[in-house]
């Protein structure tokens, strides 16, 4: 079998991981964990979200958490902080944050691009085109992401072909990489291995990440699916903290649970691909973020390990 020699994880575990939790998380405890996460080997942690507060009320401290890590990075880091950016405003407070990567997110179902951002698939595309413009303009690099990519929680199955045509645009307008979010979790490898399969016609593996929720038990699997097609950045969350606020199952409960990046981390190590993580101090970290939300930790490696 062939696999990645190395992968890119992209933690996303202060941003998708806090957005959906209860228990309010004040600016202190996000920098320690975002720091933690830096310290355990993490060199891409998503560490905020430029959103309505209206909308995410958990994301709204972000311009103070940017505000302390720029102060905190040592000159020579090379530890990228990133952040969502739905629209003009939130790039703005990007560059006020001196960011120097944001990601746009756009859905492949009508019904959740509703939902998420309040407006159509088009619309949200046309809305990033300025956004791109100016971003690239000020130097930022630009990810995208396409949630709902295998099933939306009010359409239910999703077109590979839809995913694809929005893949293109995104890269198009100069993101320089498209990740898949299966934000409800119901891929299996048979849908992963098909999606991924049509993505793979058009688009460069190296331009391609997955960021696949653990809703039902098959972020992994998916992921050994996804590193077999030769992708090899992977999106994951730290304690498996995770879920979008506007993704409701079809029983009123909440899409949580992203991959846990200890769970993660642990499989790349018995596959031998190389990822620059340290697992003991990984596992420190969940367990203190878990402590701080109160709720048992989501990773399974994370537990067995303690
Ligand atoms: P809207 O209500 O249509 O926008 O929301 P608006 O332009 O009418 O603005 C409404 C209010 O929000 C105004 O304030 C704006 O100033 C303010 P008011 O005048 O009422 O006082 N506002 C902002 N404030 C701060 N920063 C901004 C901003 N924009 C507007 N950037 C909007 C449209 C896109 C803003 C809204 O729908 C929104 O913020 N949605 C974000 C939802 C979200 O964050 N979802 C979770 C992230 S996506 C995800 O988790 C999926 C992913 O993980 C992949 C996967 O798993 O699939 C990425
Ligand atoms: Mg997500």
């Amino acid at each position: 079998m062939n696999y990645p020699k190395s992968v890119r994880i992209v933690e996303v575990g202060p941003r998708d991981g806090l957005q959906n939790e209860k228990v309010a998380v004040d600016v202190a405890t996000k920098v320690a964990l975002i720091n933690q996460l830096a310290e355990a080997g993490l060199s891409y942690i998503e560490a905020g979200s430029f959103v309505s507060p209206k909308w995410v009320p958990q994301m709204a401290g972000s311009d103070q958490v940017f505000a302390q890590l720029s102060t905190q990075l040592p000159e020579n880091s090379n530890t990228v902080y990133a952040a969502l950016a739905p629209n003009l405003r939130g790039l703005e407070r990007a560059i006020d944050c001196d960011v120097k990567e944001v990601a746009v997110f756009a859905a492949a179902s009508e019904s959740f691009s509703q939902k998420n951002i309040n407006c159509s698939i088009a619309e949200s595309l046309e809305r990033f085109k300025p956004l791109a413009e100016q971003a690239l303009a000020n130097d930022i690099r630009l990810r995208g992401y396409i949630s709902c990519v295998v099933g939306c929680p009010y359409e239910g199955s999703v077109d590979t072909e839809t995913v694809a045509g929005i893949a293109k645009q995104l890269l198009a307008m100069g993101c320089y990489e498209i990740s898949l979010g299966d934000t409800i979790g119901v891929g299996t490898p048979a849908s992963i291995e098909k999606l991924l399969g049509r993505l793979l016609e058009d688009i460069p593996a190296e331009k391609i990440a997955v960021h696949l929720h653990d809703t039902y038990g098959q972020a992994l699997a998916n992921v050994l699916i996804a590193l077999q097609m030769g992708i090899s950045v992977i999106d994951s969350s730290v304690a498996g903290l995770g879920g979008c606020p506007y993704a409701k199952l079809a029983n009123g409960g909440a899409a949580s649970g992203n991959l846990a990046t200890e769970d993660l981390v642990y499989m790349l190590n018995g596959l031998g691909i190389e990822h620059g993580v340290d697992l003991k101090k990984l596992i420190a970290t969940g367990n203190f973020i878990s402590r701080k939300l109160q709720r048992v930790n989501g990773s399974k490696v994370g537990i067995a390990l303690q």
